[in-house]
């Protein structure tokens, strides 16, 4: 453990990426149990939306257990943000709790970031992703997330999504990146294994490599009580992110529980659509705001009162942390290296036919979370 910590540190201090030093310093204060004060997170990660076209039952926007408002990331904010946070962010995630391609100025949102030097990765349930759009963003990752090999299969979670449409823009933007090879957006598919979808893993795995994207994902699932574990966990115990001697004695609960520590938020940091920040993705609710960084600044936000306090509760007494109870922590951020985007494009149209009005898609929210 020591020797793989000295190993890390070494790299670090001889490769020396971008956010090197923040790494450095917040990891060791997480390990010196200090809750601050810290250097800029070298992780963010912002929500374009928390509307979905989707309803997956287990997630919260999904299942109409969203209880902050509906909304879209304010551009101007947003790009105000990106100014003040590429100096120290290696890597930002562009999405949380809902779909980010219902965001219509996604595209121009992410190149702004990547512009900045900044690696970006987003996640979609693919719908309505335009192969040009991304191509011009210059995503450095974006995963499209699947839950089946046939409709019928997939949509028992991808629930009121079309896998045509999704497969069709995943072919299309295979084929659009190998007309531009020079481009950084890498391709990932994903496959979120459930009890329904566990049969057709190999058959994904091998669709995978035929249509050519850079990475395959199988995808352990997430429940969130018991009733969802029955229904979706696998039969295939090597899926199983959840203690299963736990689970006979109806515990739900992870294999691996931390214990007063997690040095993932100490490097890292959650925004909602209007810039309230959370600790991190397991608290979609915003049970633990920490405070607003398009008001006071991102720094000011990680460092304030209620994100150390946060921390000190971490170091203290984590087991009675409401978001913690099915988390096993995410260790430390990676740091990207994130290449300037590799050629401009001058004339692009990105399709945006089928996307909702974000109004349209605010009314629909506040629909379900109403019941
Ligand atoms: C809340 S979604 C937001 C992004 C996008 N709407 C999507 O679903 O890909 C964030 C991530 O959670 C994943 N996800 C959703 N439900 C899941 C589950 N029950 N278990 C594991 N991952 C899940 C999605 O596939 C995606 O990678
Ligand atoms: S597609 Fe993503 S955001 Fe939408 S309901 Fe499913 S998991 Fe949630
Ligand atoms: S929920 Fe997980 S990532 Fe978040 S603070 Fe708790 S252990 Fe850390």
């Amino acid at each position: 453990m020591l020797k793989r910590k000295a190993q890390l540190v070494a790299e670090l201090v001889s490769r020396r990426p971008k956010g090197w030093r923040s790494l450095l310093w917040n990891s060791a204060m997480a390990q010196l149990r200090r809750p601050g004060p810290l250097m800029a997170p070298v992780h963010v990660s912002i929500e374009p939306t928390n509307a979905c076209n989707a309803r997956c039952p287990v997630c919260e926007t999904g299942k109409g257990e969203m209880h902050r408002r509906a909304g879209f990331l304010d551009e101007h904010a947003y790009r105000a943000f990106i100014d003040e946070a590429a100096p120290t962010t290696a890597v930002l995630m562009f999405y949380f709790m809902g779909e980010p391609f219902m965001h219509r100025s996604a595209y121009e949102m992410i190149r702004y970031a990547r512009d900045k030097g900044i690696y970006v990765e987003t996640c979609t349930n693919g719908d309505f992703v335009d192969a040009h759009g991304v191509l011009y963003s210059d995503v450095n990752r974006i995963s499209f997330q699947i839950g089946g090999m046939d409709q019928a299969t997939h949509q028992i979670y991808r629930v009121r999504t079309r896998l045509d449409k999704a497969m069709r823009n995943l072919e299309e933007l295979i084929a659009l990146r190998r007309r531009h090879p020079h481009s950084n957006v890498e391709i990932e598919v994903g496959f979120i294994v459930m009890r329904h979808n566990e049969h057709q893993v190999e058959e994904f795995l091998r669709w995978a490599r035929a249509i050519g994207v850079d990475r395959a994902n199988v995808i352990d699932p997430c429940v969130r009580n018991m009733a969802e574990a029955k229904r979706f966990l696998p039969e295939d115990r090597r899926y199983w992110y959840y203690d299963e001697e736990a689970f006979a004695r109806g515990v739900l609960k992870p294999k691996k529980v931390p214990n007063n520590e997690c040095v993932w938020i100490w490097n890292s940091i959650q925004l909602n659509w209007d810039g309230t920040a959370v600790p991190c993705c397991r608290d979609p609710n915003g049970l633990f705001a920490l405070g607003n960084v398009f008001d006071q600044g991102l720094l000011a936000v990680f460092n304030g009162e209620r994100a150390t306090d946060f921390r000190r509760r971490i170091l203290r007494e984590q087991g009675k942390v409401p978001i913690c109870r099915l988390c096993s922590g995410y260790g430390l951020p990676r740091l990207e290296h994130a290449k300037p985007a590799a050629f401009t494009v001058d004339r692009h149209t990105i399709n945006r036919d089928g996307v909702p009005s974000h109004e349209q898609a605010i009314a629909e929210a506040a629909d379900i979370a109403a019941g």
